[in-house]
């Protein structure tokens, strides 16, 4: 990933309410007429006024990375036991879309996770976050980005725009921030239980989620599933049972058996992600775009 150091000196991580570069001024970034200036906490810029990180913080207090975290943690059987049984059988196209935005990229390039963490899901990914938690590079608003207009070579937003009331204002911002060319990688829920983090306002079909993207300017490469019908069936089965029975035997039967069925049958999706009608019960879609050329 480039450093923070280099994309503040190169001009690219900016001040995201002016737009203006930023220089370093005894542990905080600040504009030269000295107008706005951004702390760095443990060397993570923090990109959008205190208050706004503050009470992010104390509505949440990190329940989502508590949560992730708590899923990493080291069970008593080997990692790749627990590794395999998370899988998710993502698309092809959606695993080629993702090689193309971020892995391909040349060395030096910017690339964004917009709403990224506590997973540095590729080494090359700067994971720009609302809240500060592990693996979280700059703490920012996905509604105004701290990047220069035409700065950022490459986008990656995965389980996010269903958590903006704005979602438009957010595709506008990575439009402006990305350069002529640059491409943007969107995975988004369709049939996902509700989850706050640090809300929920909706969910997007495949075509919604296109349309979003196209609507903001972007010309779109591919689109499709991401993750299937078998996995949302599985994990929709396993939630009710989570969320609604409350006897404290039949529960634990139930997520048992829910657990060993997704096991079983969610490989099925390596089949069924390549049907036409894939989209009509997915558990996230994906739309690969590019921001075109002048
Ligand atoms: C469901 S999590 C997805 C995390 C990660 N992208 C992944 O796929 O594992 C949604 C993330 O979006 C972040 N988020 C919510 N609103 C945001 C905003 N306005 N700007 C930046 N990040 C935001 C949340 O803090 C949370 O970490």
């Amino acid at each position: 990933m480039l450093s923070i150091a280099e994309q503040v000196n190169s001009g690219r991580l900016v001040c995201p309410r002016t737009h203006a570069p930023l220089q370093w001024d005894d542990g905080w970034l600040t504009t030269a007429d000295a107008a706005y200036r951004y702390p760095l906490i443990h060397g993570v810029p923090v990109m959008m006024p205190e208050a706004q990180q503050a009470a992010y913080l104390a509505q949440e207090q990190g329940k989502m990375a508590i949560e992730y975290q708590q899923a990493g943690r080291q069970p008593l059987w080997p990692r790749w036991v627990t590794r395999w049984a998370a899988r998710d059988y993502r698309s092809e196209p959606s695993r080629r879309a993702f090689a193309q935005t971020v892995a391909q990229q040349p060395d030096g390039a910017l690339c964004v996770a917009v709403g990224g963490g506590p997973f540095h899901v590729h080494p090359r990914l700067t994971n720009l976050n609302i809240g500060l938690f592990a693996n979280v590079h700059v703490v920012g608003d996905a509604y105004a980005l701290p990047y220069a207009d035409d700065a950022v070579d490459a986008f990656h937003i995965e389980a996010v725009l269903e958590h903006l009331e704005f979602p438009e204002t957010a595709v506008a911002e990575m439009f402006r921030a990305l350069r002529p060319g640059g491409q943007v990688l969107a995975v988004t829920p369709f049939m996902q239980h509700f989850h706050a983090y640090p809300n929920h306002f909706q969910n997007y079909t495949l075509v919604g989620q296109e349309r979003l993207l196209r609507r903001a300017g972007f010309e779109i490469r591919s689109a499709g599933v991401c993750v299937g019908p078998t996995y949302a069936l599985t994990s929709l089965n396993y939630r009710f049972v989570a969320e609604y029975v409350h006897l404290p035997l039949l529960r634990q039967l139930l997520l048992a058996l829910f657990a060993g069925w997704a096991l079983l049958v969610r490989p099925l999706d390596a089949h069924l992600n390549r049907r036409a009608n894939a989209h009509i019960l997915a558990s996230t879609t994906y739309v690969h775009a590019a921001k075109p050329l002048p």
